[in-house]
C-alpha cells in the first residue's frame, strides 16, 4: 500500500512538473509572436510625420520635391505650422502607398496662409507644394520657379532656371540693356513716374538704370565683380547667375536722371527719398533695405526696387520688414 502511495505521489509530481513546463513553453511562444498584426490600425507608420526635426535647411528648401510628396499635405492637416514644414520634407522618402494609407484616416489638406492687411497670399494652381515658410506661407514650385505665398522669389536660397526668360522678353544678347518690366510692373512704374512728377514738379526725376538682365548678362556681370573684388565680396552686392531678381522682369535699379553711377547717396536725393517712402503705393518695395543684410544676403541697395503688387507692397512696407523676414524665408547659398 505504501509502495502504491509513493508511486502515486511520484506520478502526481511528474504530471505537475509537466504542466508547469507546458505553461512556461506557452508563455514563451506567445511572447515571441509579438503584437497581433490584426490588432494594429493597419495604417503605415507615421512616426516620421511627427518626429521633430531641425528647422528647414536651405538646401532642403531649394531641392525640388519628389512627385510623391504632393499628397503629403493630407496627413499633416493636424500638425502645427512648424511640424508641417518638417513633415512635408521628411515624407520625401515615403512611398506613395504609405501616403495613401496614411491619408485615408485624416482630413483634407489645409494650409491657411496669413493675410496681412489687404494682401491675400495666393496658392499657385498646378504648382508643387514644397512646404511652408516659418511665417506660414506656402512654398511652391512651378516650371522651375519658386513662389512663397504666391510671390515669385529669386534670392540666394531660391534660384531661377538658367533658361528662364520672362514672357514677352527677347532672348537677349549679353550686356543688352532692357529698360522695361513685365506688364503689371511696367504699369506700376509708369504710374509711379507720373505721381513723382506731380508731387515733385521741379525735381530731375528718375529712370531705370538697369532693368531686365538675362542669365548670360548676370553671368558676365557677376564674374567681372568676382574677378575684381573676390567672390566673397562680390556675393555681398551681386547675385550669382540664376539668383538675380533682374532676371525676373520684375525688378530694376532706379537712378536719378543725369546720374550714371549707382551710389548709396541716392538715399539723400529727392528721388531716392520719395521712392523709398512711396514706391509701395505702386506695387514696389525697396528690396535690400538698410540693416537687413543678414536677412536679404545683400548690402543696402537704395536703388533696387522689386514689384510684388500693390497689396503685398503695402503690407511689406508697413511691416518694416524686408521680404525675407516678411515671408519667413532665407537667402543663403546652399553650400554656405
Ligand atoms: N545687386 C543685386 C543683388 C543683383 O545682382 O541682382
Ligand atoms: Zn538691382
Amino acid at each position: 500500500m505504501s509502495k502504491t502511495k509513493d508511486a502515486l505521489i511520484i506520478i502526481a509530481a511528474v504530471l505537475l512538473a509537466l504542466a508547469v513546463l507546458l505553461l512556461v513553453v506557452i508563455v514563451v511562444m506567445d511572447r515571441m509572436k509579438g503584437p497581433n498584426p490584426g490588432g494594429d490600425t493597419g495604417r503605415a507608420d507615421t512616426t516620421a510625420f511627427t518626429e521633430p526635426l531641425p528647422e528647414t535647411s536651405l538646401s532642403q528648401e531649394t531641392e525640388p520635391a519628389p512627385e510623391s510628396s504632393t499628397s503629403v499635405d493630407v496627413t499633416t492637416a493636424e500638425l502645427t505650422t512648424e511640424e508641417l514644414t518638417t513633415a512635408e520634407i521628411t515624407t520625401a522618402e515615403i512611398t506613395t502607398e504609405e501616403l495613401t494609407t496614411a491619408g485615408e484616416t485624416t482630413a483634407e489638406p489645409s494650409v491657411t496662409q496669413p493675410v496681412v492687411g489687404d494682401w491675400v497670399p495666393v496658392k499657385i494652381e498646378g504648382a508643387t507644394d514644397l512646404g511652408v515658410s516659418s511665417k506660414g506661407y506656402l512654398i511652391q514650385q512651378k516650371d522651375g520657379l519658386y513662389y512663397v505665398g504666391g510671390i515669385l522669389i529669386a534670392n540666394k536660397s531660391y534660384p531661377l532656371p538658367s533658361d528662364y526668360i520672362p514672357e514677352g522678353f527677347p532672348v537677349p544678347m549679353v550686356d543688352q540693356v532692357i529698360s522695361k518690366f513685365l506688364p503689371d510692373a511696367q504699369a506700376g512704374y509708369d504710374e509711379m513716374k507720373v505721381a513723382f512728377k506731380a508731387e515733385n514738379p521741379t525735381a530731375a526725376g528718375f529712370k531705370i538704370q538697369s532693368g531686365y538682365r538675362s542669365y548670360l548678362t548676370q553671368t558676365r556681370l557677376y564674374n567681372n565683380y568676382a574677378a575684381a573684388n573676390g567672390k566673397a565680396a562680390a556675393d555681398t552686392f551681386s547675385a550669382r547667375p540664376g539668383h538675380s531678381e533682374h532676371q525676373t522682369g520684375l525688378a530694376a535699379d532706379i537712378n536719378v536722371v543725369g546720374t550714371w553711377t549707382l551710389l548709396e547717396s541716392i538715399k539723400n536725393t529727392t528721388e531716392g527719398k520719395w521712392l523709398a517712402a512711396n514706391s509701395w503705393r505702386f506695387g514696389f518695395i525697396l528690396r535690400y533695405p538698410e540693416g537687413k543684410s543678414d536677412k536679404t544676403g545683400y548690402i543696402y541697395e537704395p536703388w533696387h526696387f522689386r514689384y510684388i503688387g500693390k497689396e503685398a507692397a503695402k503690407a511689406v512696407y508697413e511691416s518694416g520688414l524686408c521680404l525675407e523676414e516678411f515671408l519667413g524665408i532665407d537667402s543663403v547659398y546652399p553650400e554656405s
